[in-house]
């Protein structure tokens, strides 16, 4: 982890938040790099759970929701972890944190064995909306983005005539005040959640839910994460939300272990019939072949960003050894992304930063291929160097304008140039009227 750790602060994927004044534990800034990833992450998730769909649209909700909302979904008074207070070194724990010695819970930090009784610490965010503080203006800042789907799920049902079965997609922040925030962005204060929440038939839910489970693997795979690397877990009976029927967490294996990429719940009619109850207002649906009215059942497959990015970058980080400037053999640090979403998709560089025509011609490469993909140019230092610079962060191709590019040498290589590819590091001699099709193509 600490190499990851190290690359992704050296090479401005992701930064500690307020790192110049010491930080904000469980919060973390991403950098150039780091935001272009998420941003592939999250447009691959939106393309293929909403645009690529007949029977799913998207919506974005606010943040901040009116109190009576986490009072009816209930995240008021149970989104909680039980927590206790070492004496002897005054670490706040949370309870399945603590380890146990002979039959004697201890703290994991000094071994203490002087705790406090188990509490329950809300995970919201408390705050207050317009100017007075007082009970009346309470809210919190959402930890899922679900309940915005929940509680809007008339409006976009009216608007959108989708008929059952069907989804509502979002991806936003969520916050939790976590405990003991860690491994690095795995468990953070503040995260981005891609969750869809597909409404359906009581009598499918057991369906649906299998369903979506195939489905969030294959895009896991898609985007670079072998199956044999992604591990289901059926949630126990016992581990359950009392209102679920049904819930598989897709883990995955971190070098800190085996964890929790994302679940996928059968939450029955729980969140529907809650918001309907407290409301006053109905959330039904009506069937017009049955002419039935009834609260349909939903099945939630919910992601987190900033989990599925990390898996990413650590499943993509290899070393393996190549040549340097001189022939003698190095490390090489390579990040073997997916090119659908590496950050940088396509490096362009002049052989010679001092030959006017190679940079010209460079230029112009770039500028062929930007309207395509996200390109970087770079003229400075040896070319061996700007491989290796573009290796470590993950781009998949490297073009060179050489001196064959401008005919120089042999009149038939004219407008061609070398295309290097990042896993095998072969080059080959395409013309370059063909670069766009061809990284087009190789990208997606
Ligand atoms: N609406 C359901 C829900 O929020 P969850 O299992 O609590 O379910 C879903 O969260 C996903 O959100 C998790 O699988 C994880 O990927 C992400 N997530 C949850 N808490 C997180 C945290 N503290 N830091 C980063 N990601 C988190």
């Amino acid at each position: 982890m600490e190499k990851i750790v190290s690359l992704c602060k050296r090479r401005g994927f992701i930064f500690q938040s307020s790192e110049i004044y010491g930080g904000l534990n469980g919060c973390w800034d991403y950098g150039p790099l780091g935001v272009e990833l998420k941003r592939n992450v999250k447009n691959y998730w939106w393309r293929v759970m909403v645009h690529e769909r007949d029977d799913v649209v998207g919506m974005d909700g606010s943040i901040l929701m009116n109190r009576a909302v986490w009072k009816a979904s209930g995240h008021e008074d149970t989104f909680t972890d039980p927590m206790v207070d070492c004496r002897s070194c005054k670490a706040r724990l949370r309870t399945d944190q603590l380890v146990e010695k002979k039959g004697i819970k201890q703290c994991p930090n000094c071994g203490g064995k002087d705790l406090t009784a188990p509490r329950a610490f809300n995970l919201m965010f408390k705050t207050y909306v317009g100017a007075t503080e007082d009970e009346s203006s309470i809210t919190y800042l959402r930890p899922e983005t679900a309940q915005a789907i929940f509680v809007q799920f008339k409006n976009v049902l009216e608007v959108s005539r989708k008929k059952l079965p069907f989804g509502i997609a979002q991806v936003g922040k969520a916050f939790r005040n976590e405990i003991n925030p860690r491994n690095f962005t795995f468990r953070s204060r503040e995260f981005e959640q891609m969750e869809l929440e597909y409404f359906c038939r009581a009598e499918e839910g057991m369906k649906w839910l299998d369903y979506w489970l195939e489905e969030r693997l294959k895009f896991y795979e898609n985007i670079g994460i072998p199956r044999a690397q992604l591990h289901v877990k059926t949630v126990p009976d016992g581990e359950r939300a009392f209102y679920s029927k049904g819930t598989y967490d897709i883990e995955y294996d971190f070098p800190f272990g085996r964890q929790e990429l994302e679940g996928v719940a059968y939450r029955t009619d729980y969140d529907l019939s809650q918001h309907q109850k407290a409301s006053g207002k109905s959330l039904e649906y009506f069937d017009e072949e049955t002419k039935q009215k009834f609260i349909p059942h939903v099945v939630e497959p919910s992601a987190g960003v900033d989990r599925t990015v990390l898996a990413l970058i650590c499943e993509a980080y290899s070393e393996d050894e190549a040549p340097d400037e001189k022939g003698k053999m190095e490390t090489r640090v390579v990040l073997r992304l997916h090119p659908q979403i590496a950050p940088i998709k396509c490096a362009v560089f002049p052989l010679l930063k001092n030959k006017e025509l190679l940079v010209e011609k460079a230029k112009e490469i770039v500028d062929l291929l930007r309207p395509h993909m996200n390109v970087f140019y770079d003229e400075s230092g040896a070319i061996g160097r700007r491989y290796r610079r573009q290796d470590e962060i993950g781009t998949p191709f490297g073009v060179t304008v050489d001196f064959e590019t401008l005919g120089e040498k042999d009149p038939a290589l004219r407008d061609t140039v070398t295309l290097r590819d990042r896993d095998s590091m072969k080059q080959e001699r395409v013309p370059v009227k063909d670069l766009p099709s061809i990284l087009v193509s190789r990208i997606s």
